[in-house]
């Protein structure tokens, strides 16, 4: 995806190179080093997941109305009372950065054009001032508790300086996933302050010298620029994994949080309806319904398969989520692709817009016992 950032701007709007998202996913596994695709691209352990999230959406069918016109499908939402040209929020992606020069940015930019909101991630190689200024747009800024209370509160203080609109808290990482491929292609050592420990992956770096170049021209490796431990400064690449052992974050937090933020909080990582009131209870004003797109625990359900029961025990109350990931040109594209796809569906499903969009529109298995309840 990375490779149609600044330099191949012109030829990111040649439409046989990139017709669909399958073709970006391609693109940038020519262009990162193993060990950074991987990253992006594995989940934990088996993967079972991540396949399954993938599955679910496959299983779905469609029940068009046909002979129906529908000229200008209308694709705007609001969410959390911001009006967005399209349903789509980039998801907070860590160590954007790694994968292309100022990647945070970058991708926050391409949102902001696209009139959508962009989530910075805690573990952001870029400044969150320059993420909001590099959008122009709406943002959200992605809390974990790693580096302590502290270092929260100092993060939530300089989000709300620079305008980010809502805080997005992350329930479902009390420890870091057992990721396999990062393990076999050892990302800990790669990403670790000493020299020695990165001597394996010099040929492999080698072999993608555009990559290389470019990340070295943007600083090389890197600080969370965002984590900042009183005392000690940004937090190192190194130091992240430890950290994360620290940084569970408990319902209790949640309410500290709320405080501290005093905005509106969207709760990520919902995976069953039990959590969902939970997040109503402590006043979060949206939640994701996400399963950290099977990077954390393995064998939980897809979050597809998990929504229904989501929304049915708290859609009164609260506005659900379901999110996408990504970073320039490349994010551009991806979006472009997507605002093109639901257009052309809408259409041929004979429906005006998305917020006539409903489950009748659509099969999903077992999902019989709606059927047998509603009308169609
Ligand atoms: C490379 C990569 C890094 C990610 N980093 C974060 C992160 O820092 N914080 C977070 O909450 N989610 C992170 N995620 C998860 C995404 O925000 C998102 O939840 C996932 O890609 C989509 O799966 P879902 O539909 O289960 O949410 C990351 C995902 C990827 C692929």
């Amino acid at each position: 995806m990375f490779r149609f950032a600044q330099h191949d701007k012109a030829r990111a709007v040649e439409p046989p190179r990139v017709v669909n998202i399958e073709d970006l996913r391609r693109a940038a596994k020519r262009r990162l080093p193993r060990v950074v695709f991987d990253y992006i691209d594995g989940g934990a352990e088996d993967e079972r997941t991540l396949r399954a999230n993938c599955h679910a959406f496959e299983e779905v069918t469609f029940r068009p109305r046909c002979a129906v016109a529908t000229p200008a499908c209308d694709l705007r939402v609001s969410v959390l009372g911001t009006s967005l040209s399209m349903p789509l929020i980039l998801a907070p992606v860590g160590s954007s950065r790694l994968m292309y020069p100022r990647g945070e940015e970058a991708a926050a930019g391409a949102a902001g054009a696209a009139g959508i909101a962009y989530t910075l991630s805690t573990l952001s190689g870029c400044r969150l001032e320059d993420v909001a200024a590099a959008s122009k747009r709406t943002v959200w800024y992605q809390l974990y508790l790693i580096g302590g209370r502290d270092c929260a509160l100092s993060a939530i203080e300089r989000a709300k300086a620079a305008g980010f609109s809502a805080l997005v808290v992350t329930i479902d990482t009390p420890v870091a996933g057992m990721r396999e491929r990062d393990l076999r292609n050892g990302v800990k050592e790669l990403l670790s302050d000493n020299l020695g420990s990165k001597l394996p992956f010099v040929s492999q770096l080698l072999m993608k010298p555009r990559w290389l170049t470019r990340f070295l021209a943007d600083g090389g490796l890197m600080k969370f620029q965002n984590v900042v431990i009183p005392g000690k400064g940004p937090m190192l690449y190194a130091d992240v994994t430890a950290a994360l052992e620290d940084s569970v974050v408990t319902w209790d937090d949640l309410k500290w949080i709320q405080r501290a933020w005093g905005g509106p909080i969207v709760i990520k990582g919902i995976h069953t309806a039990d959590d969902a009131r939970r997040a109503v209870d402590v006043g979060a004003k949206a939640l994701v319904v996400s399963n950290h797109g099977g990077r954390q625990l393995d064998s939980v359900a897809p979050t597809l398969r998990v929504l229904p029961e989501v929304v049915a025990s708290v859609g009164d109350h609260i506005e659900v989520l379901l999110v996408g990931a990504a970073g320039g040109a490349g994010v551009a594209r991806a979006i472009e692709i997507l605002r093109a796809d639901l257009s052309r569906t809408l259409k041929l499903l004979g429906c005006p817009s998305v917020a006539e969009l409903d489950r009748s529109y659509v099969d999903i298995p077992g999902d019989w016992l709606w059927k047998m309840t509603n009308d169609r």
